[in-house]
């Protein structure tokens, strides 16, 4: 799948950013451990130079997993090295690359497991990646809604610990009286949908998404599958029965927009998503749990706020990824990393099951284009007050 990379390939790509970004920069005489991996292991960054193409990865045979291993842990030794033997001047210097290098590799923790998905999904014999906790599943919760006030709030990251120069700078907003869902759209609302012809309705697409929706014959969910007369989905355990209380996962903009529309709702934009967020501990399903899989809203969890607002799935905002007012992308090739992507792409809040929970914060912004299906992305409903 011409977006996703090979394990072996993120492995070698994040210890590549260190060596490209830290210890070419900061190790005098440092030789890199294969000058041809540059071209390889470089994912997009234009100023550091030309890159083997994405949709290629997976053709690469070579290097194997013993090399890149090697590589990863002759990098880590000098990177050990460099900032045993730093003066607290140098440290201080490099520790924000170090940081961005570190938070860099959570990223890829994260497309690791969504891309062993979908290629574990185009095999016929559906591996499993691990094996699933056997738990109960609550019934599905009603939905409710959570009122807040119309004015001028802010938003963007407060400057307290590490965050992206895309959640900067902090900055007013006017919010329109919003109300947000108490939860994220089940399997059970969106089979609703499918079986209401969602899936054949112009008047419910946009006309880009209805363009894509036709071109590539969806008519459910990425890994739903009909099979014998019922509707099965194939999870980083293996296939299984689609449970009506667990959250709908790896759906498009696309189709989260429609599915608000046919329900009379809309996407949240990104400034109300953070507002409801902003007051809420980031506690929920991450990658720490090991489930690799969105879980239904707990029935004792809700104490008067939304559930699932951190972790389970990313939640599709009805923003474009822009730069806030006043965004200036860094300095160098890093400037590369958030600010040349604010370009036909969508703004997801709150990270996923696939997350690690030290990556995430209320201002963080993930950004995918509107078609993009196999990242664990789910829907949240607003409605508008008068
Ligand atoms: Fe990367």
């Amino acid at each position: 799948m011409p977006d996703a990379s090979p394990a072996k390939w993120h492995l070698a790509h994040t210890t590549w950013f260190f060596e490209t970004f830290v210890l070419t920069e900061a190790a005098p005489g440092y030789r890199p451990f294969d000058p041809r991996f540059g071209y390889l292991f470089n994912s997009y960054y234009n100023s550091v130079g030309a890159q083997y193409p994405r949709p290629r990865r997976g053709v690469l045979t070579r290097p194997d997993l013993d090399e890149v291993r090697r590589y990863r842990a002759r990098v880590d030794e000098q990177m050990e090295a460099l900032l045993t033997a730093a003066s607290k001047e140098d440290f201080e210097s490099w520790w924000s690359v170090v940081e961005i290098g570190l938070h860099h590799e959570q990223q890829h923790q994260e497309l690791l497991l969504t891309d062993i998905k979908h290629l574990f999904s185009c095999n016929p014999l559906e591996p499993a990646f691990h094996e699933p906790h056997d738990e109960p599943v609550s019934e599905p919760l009603p939905l409710n809604w959570h009122p807040y006030e119309g004015g001028v709030y802010w938003m963007g990251h407060d400057g307290s610990g590490f965050a992206y120069d895309c959640e900067t700078p902090r900055h007013e907003v006017f919010q329109h009286p919003f109300e947000i869902a108490s939860r994220l759209v089940t399997n059970g609302e969106f089979l609703a949908f499918i079986e209401d012809r969602g899936y054949e309705r112009p008047e419910l697409w946009l006309s880009e998404g209805w363009t894509v929706v036709n071109e590539r014959a969806w008519k459910a969910p990425l890994y739903w599958r009909r099979e014998d007369g019922r509707w099965r989905v194939f999870t980083l355990g293996g296939m299984k029965d689609v449970h009506p209380a667990e959250p709908v996962s790896h759906v498009s903009f696309f189709e989260a927009d429609a599915y608000a529309r046919w329900r009379g709702a809309l996407l949240p934009r990104e400034s109300a998503w953070e507002i409801a967020a902003a007051d809420l501990p980031v506690e929920g399903n991450f990658v720490e749990s090991e489930r690799y899989h969105p879980a239904a809203a707990p029935a004792d969890g809700s104490a008067g706020r939304p559930l699932q607002m951190f972790g389970d799935l990313w939640e599709w905002t009805a923003s474009p990824f822009l730069p806030y007012p006043g965004y200036e992308p860094p300095a160098g090739a890093l400037g590369e990393y958030n600010g040349k992507f604010m370009c036909n792409q969508f703004v997801l809040r709150g990270g996923s099951c696939a997350s690690p929970r030290a990556h995430l914060r209320a201002s963080y912004r993930n950004f995918f284009p509107p078609d993009a299906r196999w990242q664990f992305t789910g829907i949240r409903l607003a409605r508008m007050r008068s």
